[in-house]
């Protein structure tokens, strides 16, 4: 619709008066929904399908967003964005603004029930401190639950989970314990588990359910990931014969500085850098030149074996590489001649000009 923006009738008025007042509520609807459902948010990477695909993505997330709010289930207005360093400072303005803000009143949890943390971010690669940032929940809200989303760290850094203060950690099989996909596992503080009971809005994911029913008969509650749990047996074995978690940091460390260095010598600049580095996986800037095409780079790579990510996940223009899993030096190399290879292919000077 046109806007009138210099009414000059009363009918005109009401138009534009309306309108204005219309956009206002679409923009900030838009804003709201967009916040929850990163996928539809420019820095979530941006719809990339037909306009009449998108516009059903969207009113799926705008329906689900009535659902959350019928259900209480609040706005994630307290993400911090993943690149953002260093993250103590974030968090305790977090916790004590919410203090601050009258919180719930008791005293203990500070108006806050839960603080999770992302140990390993995987999309930019940066390790967060969750002892820091353990103590910060202790001090300012020492009733509310700390979790830490392991996934993509547990195995390879060491995890201290009593120094930490954490109740819940969740990972799962088939990042540094090399195991296949299939199943995740939580280390929880028992009694913070069972305080849950009840809470769980689905019911096959009811993690209290699961832990009281494992604890009465043994059994799953519903059908298990039987190969995937026997593979997980072996990759345990294999972890413990390859010197456990000290023995997969050493290795992991090792393929991390291999490619760093590669990659500098090639021209990439890291997006994330020591100590908030994370040796799982590192992002690199896209180079600043007209020849460089991720996609190129991605099917190059790709018709050699070898697979990086497929896209971003941050703000920032960059594409990741991650050296976990059953990978060693000479992987690494072969990655690293590959890529050499591709920007040749692409035209781009080798190393990139900085
Ligand atoms: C840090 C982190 N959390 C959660 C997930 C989600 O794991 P899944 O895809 O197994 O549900 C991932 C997956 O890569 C991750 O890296």
């Amino acid at each position: 619709m046109t806007p009138v923006t210099n009414p000059t009738n009363e009918a005109e008025e009401l138009y534009y008066r309306a309108l204005v007042r219309t956009r206002v509520i679409v923009e900030l609807t838009l804003g709201v929904v967009k916040n929850r459902f990163r996928c539809i948010h420019r820095f979530g990477g941006e719809l990339q399908y037909t306009p009449l695909r998108s516009a059903k993505i969207v009113s799926a997330c705008l329906l689900l967003h009535n659902r959350c709010v019928s259900r209480s289930i609040p706005d994630p207005n307290n993400h911090l964005p993943e690149e953002d360093m260093p993250i103590e400072a974030h968090v305790e303005t977090a916790l004590q603004k919410k203090d601050g803000d009258g919180g719930d009143g008791d005293g203990d949890g500070g108006g806050w029930s839960m603080v999770c943390i992302v140990h390993c971010e995987t999309s930019s690669g940066v390790i967060n401190p969750i002892f820091e940032v353990g103590q910060l929940v202790r001090r300012y809200c020492p009733g509310a639950s700390y979790m830490v989303d392991a996934m993509s760290s547990f195995g390879a850094v060491e995890v201290d989970m009593a120094a930490c203060g954490i109740d819940f950690l969740v990972s799962s099989a088939n990042k540094c314990l090399e195991g296949v996909p299939g199943f995740a596992y939580a280390i929880c503080r028992t009694s913070r588990l069972l305080s849950c009971r009840g809470n769980c809005r689905v019911l096959s994911l009811d993690l209290v359910e699961q832990h009281v029913g494992l604890e009465v008969n043994g059994q799953f509650r519903f059908t298990p990931p039987t190969h995937a749990l026997l593979a997980f047996n072996v990759a345990l074995t294999r972890f413990w014969h390859q010197g456990g978690v000290q023995g997969r940091a050493h290795r992991y460390k090792q393929n991390n500085e291999v490619l760093v260095s590669g990659m500098e010598s090639l021209g990439y600049r890291r997006l994330v850098h020591p100590p908030h580095a994370s040796y799982i996986i590192t992002a690199f800037h896209f180079p600043k030149h007209e020849a460089f095409n991720f996609t190129k780079l991605y099917n190059g790579l790709a018709e050699r074996g070898l697979v990086i990510y497929p896209g971003k996940v941050t703000s920032a223009e960059c594409f990741r590489v991650g050296n976990i899993g059953d990978l060693h030096t000479h992987d690494i190399n072969t990655l690293l001649q590959a890529v050499k290879e591709v920007m040749v292919q692409m035209g781009l000077p080798v190393p990139l000009n900085s």
